[in-house]
């Protein structure tokens, strides 16, 4: 393949916009989704290298409610790759919650995983507790902790992350059992800060609670799409380089899914309504 084309959708967030730069300077091309033409000079002031490889096209997601309105957007930009980095954060309650974290997100997952799209993998940026069983390496800490969050304080964010963590699985399964090059990656990082990160990871199975900069977040993101990576990989801060914790995952293929049931979450229903 040419120089990868990555769609991002939630361009203007705050992980997206330290992804950016780093694919251009990959020499990759970007397309970022924004919901306001006002936004578009932030994404191309952070085009420090190869900004001519940047595009901004302005989509709101909240008005995808079908798998043709995102079919309609890769068609129009056929992307190689396609990053969701969007969310509601909160804003607008359950609905808003479900309508983008939930919905659109599948739709623009049933839609890159069709047999006639252009997309060959989708990296979604998930959280360290959407999952619904304990994983073996989690302490009764770490339950605790998951328990506080998923049914105290993020409910109905945690319902829909898992609804989109299952779908991406079972989609992506279903289009590679159809004969479709098609890799998952769902990126799962712990409580989300803004200092500038780089002093290291901790990549793969790790315990539930923590934090990790949103600038390594982008910088895992922008070293897994470079590889063959697919699976869940969970995300904190630590001390191990980047790059040796992106390519010992995919070497020794970790894949955070373990512990939950797949057999139920391959059984999904991949019909959207
Ligand atoms: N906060 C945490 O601690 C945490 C932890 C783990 C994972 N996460 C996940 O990580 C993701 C990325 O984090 P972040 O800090 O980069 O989030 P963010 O800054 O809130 O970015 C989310 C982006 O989605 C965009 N968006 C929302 N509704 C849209 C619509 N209708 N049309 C188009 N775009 C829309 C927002 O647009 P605007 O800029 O216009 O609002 C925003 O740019 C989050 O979405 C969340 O699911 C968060």
């Amino acid at each position: 393949m040419s120089t990868p084309h990555v769609l991002i959708l939630g361009g203007h967030g705050k992980v997206a916009l330290k992804l950016t730069p780093l694919l251009l300077q990959k020499s990759w091309r970007v397309t970022s989704v924004i919901r306001d033409k006002d936004q578009e000079s932030d994404i191309t002031a952070t085009a420090n290298s190869h900004a001519e490889n940047l595009k901004v096209l302005v989509e709101s997601i909240e008005g995808v409610r079908s798998t043709n309105d995102a079919t309609r957007v890769l068609d129009q930009v056929k992307p190689d790759y396609v990053v969701w980095s969007a969310g509601a954060a909160g804003k607008g309650g359950p609905v808003r919650t479900f309508a983008i974290d939930r919905d659109a997100c599948r739709y623009y997952i049933d839609a890159a995983a069709s047999p006639t799209s252009t997309v060959k993998k989708f990296l979604l940026v998930s959280y360290i507790t959407s999952r619904r069983s304990y994983p073996p390496w989690w302490t009764s800490e770490d339950k605790a902790s998951a328990d506080n969050v998923n049914q105290n304080i993020l409910a109905n964010y945690y319902k829909a992350k898992v609804a989109a963590d299952e779908y991406l699985t079972a989609r992506s399964k279903a289009a590679r059992d159809g004969g479709k090059a098609f890799a998952d990656i769902c990126l799962r990082p712990g409580f989300l800060t803004d200092d500038d990160g780089g002093e290291g990871v901790l990549l793969g199975k790790t315990g539930s609670r923590g934090e990790v900069s949103r600038a390594d977040v982008a910088r895992v993101a922008a070293a897994l799409l470079d590889t063959e990576y697919r699976g869940w990989l969970d995300l904190l801060k630590g001390k191990e380089d980047i790059q040796e914790a992106v390519n010992r995952c995919v070497a020794e293929k970790v894949d955070c899914i373990e512990g939950e049931d797949l057999e139920a979450i391959y059984n999904t229903k991949l019909e959207l309504d």
